[in-house]
């Protein structure tokens, strides 16, 4: 069967790039690359267990030398690690025609492609994501970067792949909980933009633990869809592309506050989400109903973890210092309906403070 095949950025401009989506794509990878035009000379940048589950998977001509290999882990998402890169990228001859192929989960893939992205002013990149948080979300958009020691993603840069390959049967290995988390950002998609994929989660979630491609192809499709249009119509993050982060302000907020230590990244979205609803509901932006239906479909994907020792007043405190504050004012995206959002620009602390405590925080 054919790949799927996703647009995302202008036609025509250098920020064009297709996304290719089929189960067991990742078996053909040196064949899709031919096929999409990327040249003959490519590396893979991996990390020691993601290769260990994938490359398995991968036939053996995907990579002339052996992978780089990076640590893994949001840890490892450092200058430091680049450096790894730039070290290993440059011993074994590469030049400005060469691909960098990162596999991997998010992480792995802002950290190779922010070396991709500098490395000799840029060189040509592949995403190959192997989370489900990498194939809905990170891969799909262009941002590139890492960790400073002060902040997350406080270092980057916008750097178009040349195309990203999404094979949802490299999932068959995730770990049960990577897997939720990313199913989190899933949940997001469908709030602020499709009903239709709302329902495919509430009926369909069996199948979509199980991980059958017959549901996750065409989940993961509509997630690429609704982001591939999103950051094209907003490339630089000025209005639309905004609403990707529902959920993401009070989430970061309890991922700042417990040192990124509890949470995965899509439990504390989950969390977030629901802030933003109670906020929603007390502004009768968003009735109660649509309000339980969320509420429901993240308690029915399983159990988050505790919030009740945190503090109001911390996650506050977190929330003014995001980087998403704009002269002072708290951009903050409400559900108005299954599948809509809205942007609102005047959110106040009491709101915020209240819909917390429904949340359980002290
Ligand atoms: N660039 C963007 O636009 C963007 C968007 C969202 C998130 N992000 C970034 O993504 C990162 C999170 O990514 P993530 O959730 O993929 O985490 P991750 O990259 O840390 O991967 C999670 C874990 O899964 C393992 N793993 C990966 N693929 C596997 C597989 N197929 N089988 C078994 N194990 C596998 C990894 O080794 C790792 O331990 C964060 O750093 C976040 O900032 C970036
Ligand atoms: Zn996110």
């Amino acid at each position: 069967m054919d790949p799927i095949r996703i647009d995302v950025g202008p036609p025509g401009s250098d920020r064009y790039y297709p996304l290719a989506l089929a189960s067991g794509l990742a078996g053909a990878l040196p064949q899709v690359l031919d096929d999409h035009g990327i040249g003959p000379r490519r590396l893979v940048i991996s990390t020691p267990t993601v290769w260990r589950f994938v490359s398995p998977a991968l036939p053996r001509e995907v990579t002339a030398t052996d992978p780089v290999l990076l640590p893994d882990g949001e840890r490892s998402k450092t200058l430091a690690s680049v450096a790894r890169a730039y070290d290993a990228l440059i011993r074994l001859g590469v030049d400005r025609g060469t691909t960098v192929v990162a596999i991997g989960g998010g992480v792995l893939g802002d950290t190779a492609g922010f070396a991709a992205a500098t490395l000799l002013r840029g060189m040509p990149l592949v995403h190959v994501p192997t989370t489900l948080l990498a194939q809905v979300d990170s891969s799909v958009g262009g941002k590139v970067g890492v960790n400073h020691a002060l902040g997350k993603n406080l270092i980057g840069a916008f750097h178009a792949p040349r195309l990203v390959v999404i094979d949802p049967g490299l999932l068959a290995t995730l770990p049960r909980r990577e897997f939720r988390s990313g199913l989190y950002e899933v949940v997001k998609y469908a709030a602020i933009a499709s009903a239709d994929l709302f329902g495919t989660l509430e009926h369909r979630l069996g199948d979509i633990f199980a991980r059958d491609p017959a549901v996750l192809v065409p989940m993961i499709a509509a997630c690429c869809r609704i982001k591939a249009g999103v950051v094209t119509r907003d490339e630089r993050e000025q209005g639309e592309r905004r609403i990707l982060n529902f959920g993401h302000t009070a989430g970061h907020a309890l991922e700042a506050i417990t040192r990124y230590r509890r949470f995965l990244h899509g439990e504390a979205v989950g969390y977030g989400m629901l802030v933003a609803s109670h906020v929603a509901v007390a502004r009768r932006l968003f009735d109660e109903g649509a309000h339980d239906g969320l509420a429901r479909l993240i308690a029915k994907m399983g159990p988050l973890p505790p919030v009740g020792d945190l503090s109001v007043a911390d996650a506050l405190e977190a929330m003014r210092r995001d980087k998403k504050v704009v002269h002072g004012r708290l951009h903050f995206v409400l559900p108005t309906r299954p599948g809509e959002v809205a942007i609102a620009n005047d959110v106040g602390e009491d709101e915020l403070a209240a819909a917390l405590r429904k949340m359980g925080l002290r």
